[in-house]
């Protein structure tokens, strides 16, 4: 007989972060029927990531994926904050901060020091940074993985979870049974930079800038060619911009940083658009422009 994972089914859930990844994040777990506690730095940012959650919660209803009751019983499930310590009672945590090593394992001395269950599971959204790494900064590395959505993570499936050496058995599978529970499909990766996704999505993501920055096509003609050649629902320029160039560059220069190989190395012009602030469709400009 199988051993039932310890802790019991998670139903209280906090998010650190809500920008693009945490806002996503917190929107699917409380549909799921979690309640979710999301921590930003700041009032303002509480404000600007409320207003992003409720605009994608307006955007279900709108197109009559979502009623309006359920909404309001999904936004009554959530609330906002900017103190960690709102953590305290939290099964899981997931943090969604940006892709540096040194807010991340700040991120996570914080959270360690606020959730009060010896059980709760601590998780990162990391793209790209090792997870052992992470896990390092806390006193139980054995409840810390890797559990990556993709963007839209209202629309796109996927859960990628990622163990690093210290994961112990009980963790992934309560995060499996989770992330299933959320409607997600998911797939087990080795504690690598990149794993699986963006270790294939990011070079192609470089290679159509590195063409792009040699003249060899036009941004829409890149594009167009992966669209209408290719059957990909957005062509990889457009895409760059949806992940967010800042995004992109800190997983090129994770995925560099661990293997070395050139195709992972972010090319200039990708670094002097983010030195511009050109971050993609969250600033309003990157390859194109955005309303
Ligand atoms: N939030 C919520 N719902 C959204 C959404 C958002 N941001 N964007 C789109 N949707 C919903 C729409 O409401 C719509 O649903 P309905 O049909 O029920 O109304 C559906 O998704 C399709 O949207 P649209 O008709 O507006 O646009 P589209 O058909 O062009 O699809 C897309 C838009 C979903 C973004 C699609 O182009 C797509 O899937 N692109 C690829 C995205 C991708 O590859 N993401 C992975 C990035 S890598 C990553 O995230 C990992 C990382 O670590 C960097």
């Amino acid at each position: 007989m199988t051993r039932a994972p310890a802790g019991g089914a998670i139903e209280r859930v906090g998010v650190l972060g809500c920008g693009l990844m945490g806002a996503g994040i917190a929107e699917v777990c409380a549909r799921s029927g979690a309640g979710v506690v999301v921590v930003e730095a700041s009032d303002g940012a509480v404000a600007t990531g409320r207003k992003r959650l409720t605009a994608s919660l307006e955007r279900a209803v709108a197109s009559g994926r979502l009623d309006s009751a359920a909404r309001d019983e999904v936004l009554a499930r959530i609330s906002f904050g900017t103190g960690i310590e709102a953590f305290a009672d939290r099964q899981l945590v997931i943090e969604a901060v940006p892709e540096v090593l040194e807010l991340k394992l700040d991120a996570f001395r914080r959270i360690d020091a606020a959730v009060a269950d010896p059980e709760a599971i601590l998780a990162s959204n990391t793209s790209s940074i090792p997870i052992g790494r992470i896990a390092a900064a806390t006193g139980r590395p054995g409840q810390v993985l890797g559990v990556h959505f993709f963007n839209p993570v209202p629309v796109l499936p996927l859960v990628e979870l990622v163990s690093s050496l210290q994961t112990s058995p009980d963790t992934l599978a309560r995060a499996r049974s989770f992330a299933e529970g959320l409607g997600k499909q998911v797939i087990l990766a080795q504690d690598r930079a990149g794993f699986v996704v963006n270790a294939l999505l990011v070079p192609y993501l470089l290679s159509a800038i590195r063409m792009l920055e040699a003249g060899h096509a036009s941004a829409e003609d890149i594009d167009t060619g992966m669209v209408a050649g290719c059957a990909h629902p957005m062509g990889p320029l457009r895409l760059a911009d949806l992940v967010g160039l800042d995004t992109t560059l800190h997983v090129a220069n994770s995925l560099y940083g661990e293997f070395k190989e050139p195709h992972y190395a972010p090319p200039a012009l990708l670094m002097r658009m983010v030195d511009a602030g050109r971050l993609g469709r969250k600033s309003g400009a990157g390859f194109y422009t955005y309303d």
